[in-house]
């Protein structure tokens, strides 16, 4: 199946509409800026899918914020993870003794946070919490622990507002079901 020129026209149906998104990013950076007052807050994004949550977040958390960045492979580039989770790129920063707040897009399986969780972990951190736009519960084969949630989703390929497809659809302002042609026939 071949991408289309439009990438709307790849989308089965949204999910969450951009409104919708961003009153829910707005309520979530009120309740970490009020939860972390006094301290200073440096948000660890995973890369590559959680970039556009954390441009729309860090503009909603009204108190001094640092940001870092990993990147992790977890998924061979189609819809299924592998398990196997590496670390590709590490914080610029020491994280140690910060308060540490991951920013991820989704939690799938559960494999890609419980991994991250269990490295920072080991790192002497002042603090560790986690916060994620969507939870695709009903995927979850690790138990791992969210401290702020946007939205619960179903257990479908979702693309937009950062997540993608083969590197395709991060740009699209809404999340969306993928229409399953595109990916037919891929594991
Ligand atoms: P997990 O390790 O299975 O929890 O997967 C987490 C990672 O897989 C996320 O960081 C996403 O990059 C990716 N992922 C999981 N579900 C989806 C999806 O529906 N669409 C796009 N990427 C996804
Ligand atoms: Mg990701």
């Amino acid at each position: 199946m071949k991408f289309s020129i439009n990438p709307n026209d790849d989308i089965e149906k949204v999910l969450i509409e951009k409104d919708a998104i961003r009153e829910k990013v707005r309520e979530l950076g009120v309740r970490i800026s009020e939860d972390y007052r006094g301290k200073e807050l440096t948000l660890v994004s995973i890369l590559k899918g959680s970039i556009v949550f954390l441009a729309d977040l860090m503009r909603n958390i009204s108190m001094p914020c640092k940001v870092d960045f990993i990147s992790v492979s977890s998924y061979r580039g189609g819809i299924e993870t592998s398990g196997v989770v590496r670390m590709i790129m590490d914080l610029r920063e020491s994280p140690v003794g910060k308060d540490i707040l991951i920013i991820e897009d989704i939690v799938d399986t559960g494999y890609t946070l419980d991994y991250i969780l269990r490295n920072f972990m080991t790192r002497d951190l002042a603090s560790l919490k986690v916060c994620v736009l969507l939870d695709k519960f009903e995927a979850r084969r690790k138990e791992v622990r969210v401290d702020y949630k946007g939205f619960d989703v179903p257990n479908k390929f979702l693309v937009g507002y950062g997540l993608d497809y083969r590197e395709r659809y991060r740009n699209l302002p809404y999340v969306g079901i993928l229409k399953p042609e595109i990916y037919r026939g891929e594991k």
